[in-house]
């Protein structure tokens, strides 16, 4: 199958599964790579070998990541190691890992030098559809997550879907709610096409195209709105509840299984207030289902409402959701009425049914 390249951001996002000649074409076109920075993890170390041959770059500067690792004191290591590697103003670095390395990398890339060339490999689902198209990068604070971050295009962004094999299931998964949450804005043939492959296993999905997708609605929405100001906000649906179910669950919850959740959260909310269609909310759990996400949580209502009611997209004291009208047209800055919102709260520990419509 033939790459997909996304130009909408202005820059190349490449989408297929065997990458090597358009990274070839890349770096004889912008290089030579000046340093190539990897994720440290050894399952990566085939496809880093391969992409390190194909770019023809010196040996890459390894670094531990993961999530506890997303700190201003890797990003310093990172900017130290760009120093150390001689990287100069007008370099250009490559980056390959999940979405902890386009943050990360990206971070540490737009602030070397007041900002160098950066290219990332997407190795992860949620790095491939979500976390390196965009230019935001962030790490998290003290006072809490992603707190500290860039808006930097990359030069490139490329997505090799052959690195999908080696990711682990709950990484997977974590990427698919994002998936589901993009299919949802899009509606139409993206939407009917994941309820299509559901019930197939992954090693049978055409991913170039699902991750072609996706990856469109983001840039779509990205491109009319390109510092988050207004539009862009579409693609937090379900994130309202998610980062609340994050908080109040001190993280024990990953992000894909709280947005999976919120995405419950946010079409009973629209179902409740007379917006969204009893039959596309249940077609958007029933595909939430086959992909094995969750759709329930156990906590307590009230703790995830006083997580939400502190979060940072509360604007002047109100609380305002993204919420579905139909599958492929989603609202943003609505403002609810509080006990509506407990109310769906409360029905999230129990698992959905009809009887979720009652008020
Ligand atoms: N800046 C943004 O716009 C944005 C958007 C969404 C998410 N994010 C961030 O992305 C992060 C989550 O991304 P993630 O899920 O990719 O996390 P991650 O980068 O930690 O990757 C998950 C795990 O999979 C491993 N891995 C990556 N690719 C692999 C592969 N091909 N084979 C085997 N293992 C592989 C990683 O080493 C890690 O252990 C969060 O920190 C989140 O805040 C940022
Ligand atoms: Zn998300």
């Amino acid at each position: 199958m033939e790459p997909s390249l996304n130009n909408d951001l202005g820059y190349p996002i490449l989408i297929g599964d065997d990458l090597d000649g358009e990274l070839r074409a890349f770096a004889r076109r912008r290089g030579p790579v000046s340093a190539m920075l990897a994720d440290a993890n050894s399952k990566l170390r085939p496809s880093i070998a391969r992409l390190r041959a194909a770019l023809a770059a010196r040996t890459p500067i390894v670094v531990p990541l993961g999530e506890r690792r997303k700190r201003l004191a890797t990003v310093e290591r990172v900017v130290d190691a760009l120093v150390a590697a001689g990287v100069e103003r007008d370099g250009l670095v490559v980056g390959a890992g999940g979405g902890v390395a386009s943050d990360v990398f990206g971070f540490a890339c737009a602030i070397y030098m007041r900002g160098v060339a950066y290219a990332h490999v997407a190795t992860s689902l949620v790095a491939m559809v979500d976390a390196a198209i965009g230019g935001k990068t962030g790490v998290d604070l003290r006072g809490g997550k992603n707190l500290a971050g860039t808006f930097r295009d990359p030069v490139a962004v490329f997505c090799d879907v052959s690195a999908l094999r080696t990711l682990p299931p709950r990484a997977m998964r974590e990427g698919l709610a994002e998936i589901v949450k993009a299919a949802i804005i899009e509606g139409g043939d993206f939407f009917e096409s994941l309820e299509e492959l559901a019930p197939h296993p992954f090693s049978r999905w055409p991913w170039v195209s699902v991750i072609d997708a996706a990856v469109k609605v983001k840039t779509m929405m990205v491109a009319d709105d390109r510092l988050e100001a207004g539009s862009r906000a579409v693609l937090n649906l379900g994130h309202t509840f998610a980062h609340a179910i994050e908080r109040a669950s001190s993280y024990a919850v990953p992000h894909g299984a709280a947005v999976a959740v919120g995405l419950r959260a946010a079409g009973l909310l629209a179902l409740r207030t007379g917006r969204f269609s009893e039959r596309e909310y249940l077609r958007v759990l029933a595909l939430l289902t086959l992909l094995g996400l969750p759709l329930q949580i156990s906590l307590e209502p009230d703790a995830i409402f006083a997580a939400m009611t502190s979060d940072k997209k509360k604007r002047a004291g109100r609380l305002r959701f993204v919420l579905p009208r139909a599958i492929g047209d989603v609202e943003y800055g609505i403002e609810c009425d509080p006990r509506r919102v407990r109310a769906v709260l409360a029905k999230l520990s129990e698992p959905p049914g009809t009887v979720d419509a009652g008020r």
